[in-house]
């Protein structure tokens, strides 16, 4: 039994296939205390790693020191107010307007099941255990129910967290952690992914140092600056060694993750909704459920961590019926004629897209409404006749007629001032009453949290879909939240509307994949402000950045990678100078990068040059060849051009390592040099491979270095060398098979 409750010892043991969690009763004052996290053990009995008979505070025979106890205890749950001075995962405020609360034992239980968080994303599946550990204040009334799963497949282990409110009161809870755990430091370093706009999720390293350190979003969306995420790397950690815990909110709104650093080299790791601008009031005998939390530990470095999220997010996570199919190679319109397009355009842009092999057109922003700027019409979601002349029906069916898809853009949780729709209700938009709100891309921010503006927005899109057979929806979200303010909300819920708004965000979501089960969705904010967990329940792809230099996506798509599978990254080649940062790459390069993501086109197809055109066509072909080994295999890091500023290189391995791509990127010519070595890695070191490189001027493998096939051993420890290429930005995929 993988998950256990050594009554005894009064120890629950969650044992992963390489990992074991452990959690000790303290039994005096039936504290949870957190024992041991990390690399699988065999032992249960382990309540000594509590310290907890360690003076000068000893629980069972004095209580003089009440507060030294509190603020060393390793709690599972550490709740506010009592003496822990490490951070709270925990903060509810009673109606006489106190913050304390003294969490204890109560009960558990075990059942072979995980159940669906209400409301919420969250992981899924059958051959899942869950164990529910229910505490509670016996002053106030208030009970957490700490819930912790597994599934057979895999080492990730879930937690999240619900508060009831047993009490005669109302009470207001003012912080929440999903999960977090203390652990003595080992020289730990804080592992984050930062960015911005058009540099998303940035890997970033620092030394784990006294007091708090991480990262958040209070900008309503997980957001482009941070990513919902943190990781502890043990000395010398890297892609194939050293410890690494990791932890990834499902959930797409505000957030913290923090470590703090204390007196006694102690760490606590808390990841959460983030507290500034919530406070949800509980009526009695209501509940508030928080959002999940993806625990992931490796002692096999950075690339077992990746590869255990990768697993559990395609197999547990994504539940579209599109994720284990191809995605069709679809091309947008977004770069290749932004607002300035109409039918013709379009059209046009389509015919030649279906003689290159393109499989989808995706008719991005501009098409409804007076929509000609980014200053107008948001809201308005009717079909510009003008624009698209006979009607979105007439198009679609033309599209489809060329044996396209259609795709269509939406930015459903947005206003215009300069719409029918805010002139219509001015008081949708989340503003504060009396303060002029500001704007933000010449938008507001719709008022989800009210159901009316749901409904509306609702009608609006399964009116336009409706309406045509459109297979494909890119979901935007093109600004941050601010001016928090709700007409629906009285004043001591106000604190509730950032996690209203993305409950709100989710039941849309989900109402939409209910109506049109088949539906290819695509959450974007932005370009990738929303690329977090909680969209990937939803969607199975999400727009990764706006940035499609093929340079610049290395990063970015490198950090994305960490944690995501590549099936999820939406990737796309476009045209030169890159219309973000001017730079200009081999069209050859950009179909290379753009395959590690869902791979597609944003460009005028009609007006680039003939020599690019006349590749799509084997680009296309390339990605049907390989596309299968990118979306499922595992993903290994080889270099990382962030970090040397040279050459990137990556591979994705069959799971029956009988086959693998590298992608070998080589961003700077340097001179006077000669071939690079590249270990290979995933392979089966007893299995014999044969190097090709894909050769795109022929569309066939051509023979790569010596035509002998090697031991997979061979590959991975001598090496293979990897040829310099002429020019900076030049780029070549190897295919690697089972001789
Ligand atoms: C965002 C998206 C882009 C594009 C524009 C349209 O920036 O990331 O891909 O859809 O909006 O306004």
């Amino acid at each position: 039994m993988p998950i256990t409750y050594h009554e005894k010892e009064r120890i629950f043991k969650i044992d992963t296939q390489r990992t074991s969690y452990i959690i000790g009763l303290a039994d005096r004052p039936g504290y949870a205390g957190h024992v041991y996290y990390g690399a699988r053990v065999q032992d249960a009995a382990l309540a000594h790693l509590m310290r907890i008979h360690e003076p000068p505070y000893v629980p069972s025979q004095n209580a003089r020191e009440k507060l030294s106890f509190m603020d060393s205890f390793p709690m599972e749950l550490p709740a506010h107010g009592l003496g822990d001075f490490r951070g709270d995962a925990l903060r509810v405020r009673t109606e006489g307007g106190h913050t304390a609360l003294e969490l204890k034992y109560v009960s558990h239980e075990i059942t072979a099941k995980k159940e669906a968080l209400p409301g919420l994303p969250a992981t899924f599946g059958k051959d899942a255990q869950t164990l529910k550990i229910l505490t509670e204040d016996a002053l106030c009334g208030v009970q957490a129910e700490l819930s912790y799963s597994i599934f057979a497949d895999s080492d990730a282990v879930m937690r999240s967290l619900r508060i009831i409110n047993c009490g005669r009161e109302p009470v207001w809870i003012e912080k929440i952690c999903s999960a977090s755990f203390d652990m003595d430091d080992q020289g730990y370093e804080l592992l984050t992914l930062h960015g911005g706009w058009a540099k998303e999720r940035h890997i970033s390293r620092s030394p784990v140092t006294f007091g708090f350190q991480g990262v958040s979003s209070y900008r309503g969306e997980s957001s482009h600056q941070h990513q919902p995420f943190l990781a502890l790397l043990g000395k010398g950690a890297d892609q194939e060694h050293g410890e690494v815990y990791g932890l990834h909110l499902v959930y797409s709104g505000n957030f913290s993750a923090s470590v703090y650093k204390g007196q006694y080299e102690q760490l606590r790791i808390m990841l959460g909704i983030g507290e500034e601008d919530f406070c949800w009031k509980l009526e009695p005998g209501e509940a508030f459920q928080a959002p999940e939390a993806v625990l992931v530990y490796s002692a096999e470095g950075l690339g077992r961590m990746s590869r255990t999220y990768h697993d559990l997010y395609r197999n547990h996570l994504i539940r579209s019926a599109c994720q284990k199919k191809p995605r069709p190679v679809l091309i947008n319109n977004w770069e290749a004629t932004y607002f300035d397009f109409d039918e013709k355009k379009l059209y046009a842009i389509a015919k030649q897209a279906s003689k290159a092999g393109i499989e989808m057109l995706v008719m991005d922003d501009g098409w409804f409404g007076a929509r000609s700027s980014d200053n107008c019409a948001l809201g308005d979601w009717y079909v510009n006749e003008r624009k698209l002349k006979g009607g979105l029906k007439k198009l679609v069916d033309r599209v489809n007629a060329l044996g396209m898809k259609f795709g269509i853009w939406f930015e459903p949780e947005m206003v215009s001032p300069d719409s029918d729709l805010y002139r219509a209700h001015p008081d949708w938009a989340i503003a504060i009453p009396g303060r002029e709100a500001g704007l933000c891309r010449c938008q507001y921010v719709l008022d989800l949290s009210r159901k009316e503006i749901r409904d509306y927005v609702f009608e609006s899109i399964t009116r336009i879909l409706d309406s045509a057979n459109i297979e494909y929806v890119k979901w935007d979200m093109n600004r941050q939240l601010a001016d928090l303010g709700s007409l629906g909300l009285p004043a001591d819920r106000q604190g509730e509307l950032s996690h209203r708004y993305m409950l709100a965000v989710y039941e849309l979501q989900e109402r939409l994949l209910k109506r049109y089960p088949k539906l290819l969705l695509e959450n974007c904010s932005g370009g990738g402000a929303r690329f977090d967990p909680g969209m990937l329940y939803y969607s199975p792809q999400i727009w990764c950045s706006d940035d499609t230099d093929a340079i610049e996506r290395l990063m970015i798509q490198e950090g994305t990678a960490l944690i995501y599978p590549l099936s999820a990254m939406g990737a796309h080649v476009s045209d030169c100078p890159n219309h973000t940062v001017g730079r200009v790459t081999p069209f050859e390069t950009r179909g290379y990068v753009a395959l590690a993501g869902t791979f597609g086109y944003e460009l005028d197809i009609t007006k680039i040059p003939a020599q690019d055109r006349e590749m799509i066509p084997k680009q296309v072909a390339m990605y049907h060849r390989y596309h299968k080994l990118v979306a499922e295999g595992d993903y290994y890091r080889i270099a990382s051009y962030a970090e040397n500023h040279i050459y990137d290189c990556y591979m994705t391995v069959k799971k029956d390592r009988s086959e693998a791509l590298l992608t070998y990127i080589q961003v700077m010519m340097q001179p006077n040099g000669h071939s690079r070595k590249i270990c290979l890695k995933g392979l089966d070191p007893d299995k014999r491979y044969r190097v090709k490189r894909f050769c795109m001027d022929s569309g066939k493998e051509v023979s790569y270095g010596p035509k002998q096939a090697f031991y997979g051993d061979t590959l991975m420890k001598a090496g293979l060398l990897a040829e310099t290429l002429w020019g900076d930005f030049r780029g070549v995929l190897l295919h690697i098979t089972e001789a």
